[in-house]
């Protein structure tokens, strides 16, 4: 699945209405959409979601914000997807993301950084597998 990868547009940008932007710079960037909805994380699913960082000191106040509000799932596909998206949206830190990424466009902080990218083929399979049955992966 090396030519897919996992997003989630997250509850500031949700809230901020960048929604259909942050959709329209995926599209022209060449991705195509397999699978995509909007919902609600609970804190416990987001705390799952987010288990690798558990121990890390910013986790609490990470599962706040992405239990705050709705967030969209959407799986993308285009060929080397896990590396062409995490150079779309840019550096995690809004403040030394390049211009022209989404993160430099739609964040706000580290934190409320607009969007989630997977950082590896193993785990964009893993996330998409979070949100979506293989009956919704298309
Ligand atoms: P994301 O790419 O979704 O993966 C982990 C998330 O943790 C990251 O985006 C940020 O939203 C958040 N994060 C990472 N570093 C920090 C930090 N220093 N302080 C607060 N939140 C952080």
């Amino acid at each position: 699945m090396t030519n897919r990868t996992f997003t989630m547009i997250k509850p500031d940008a949700t809230q901020n209405g960048n929604t259909g932007g942050i959709l329209e710079m995926i599209n022209a960037a060449g991705f195509r959409i397999v699978a995509m909805k909007m919902t609600h994380l609970s804190e416990t699913k987001a705390g799952e979601f987010y288990a690798v960082h558990k121990e890390r000191p910013f986790f609490g106040e990470l599962v706040t914000f992405m239990s705050r509000g709705a967030i969209t799932a959407v799986i993308l596909e285009k060929e080397n997807a896990v590396e062409d998206f995490r150079k779309l949206i840019g550096a995690t830190n809004p403040a030394q993301a390049e211009e022209g990424t989404i993160r430099k466009k739609y964040a706000t902080s580290i934190g409320e950084n607009a969007v989630h990218g997977s950082d590896s083929d193993e785990n964009a399979a893993i996330e998409g597998d979070f949100f979506f049955s293989k009956l919704e992966q298309f």
